[in-house]
């Protein structure tokens, strides 16, 4: 079902397993360097995160808070504008870093973002040393399209 509305350009929760080496520490490196053009003036929580597509484009994004706390974008959610903007894609790796320089669990609210363009096979970089992470351990038994599709009520 994933297959047929993905061809139709509908939907983009299909997972897509990398077919080539993750360069872990180049994303790491764009994450913390994203990181320092966080908007944080309330939290003071600056987060950079980066990634990378199928077709081995490069993404990113900072968090950006606002007087209005609520109104506050993740850096997840402005790097998948990053890739909206680029063209689009499948996200296959994405590492994601505080200011400290290791990584941070992306929110509830992005991971389901995040299954949006990566699917539950999605790497979720756990830092230096460690196996990454798979976005379906972090976010289990995900609503996605699928589910539009078959609760929908006739
Ligand atoms: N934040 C992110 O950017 N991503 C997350 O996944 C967790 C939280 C930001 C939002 C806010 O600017 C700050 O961290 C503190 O919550």
């Amino acid at each position: 079902m994933f297959e047929e509305l993905f061809t139709q350009g509908e939907v983009y929760c299909l997972g897509v397993i990398p077919t080539f080496d993750v360069p872990w520490e180049a994303l790491r490196a764009m994450a913390r360097g994203a990181c320092a053009n966080s908007y944080a003036p309330y939290s003071h929580v600056t987060v950079g995160a980066a990634g990378v597509s199928a077709e081995q484009t490069f993404v990113v994004g900072s968090n950006v808070e606002n007087a209005s706390y609520g109104l506050t974008l993740c850096a997840e959610c402005s790097l998948v504008s990053d890739l909206a903007r680029q063209g689009g894609g499948r996200l296959v790796a994405v590492s994601i870093v505080a200011g400290d320089g290791k990584p941070i669990a992306p929110c509830g609210r992005c991971r389901q973002v995040l299954f949006e363009h990566g699917g539950a096979d999605l790497l979720i970089d756990a830092g230096d040393g460690a196996e990454p992470t798979t976005l379906a351990a972090l976010l289990p038994n995900a609503f996605g399209p699928d589910d539009l599709g078959v609760r929908r009520n006739p």
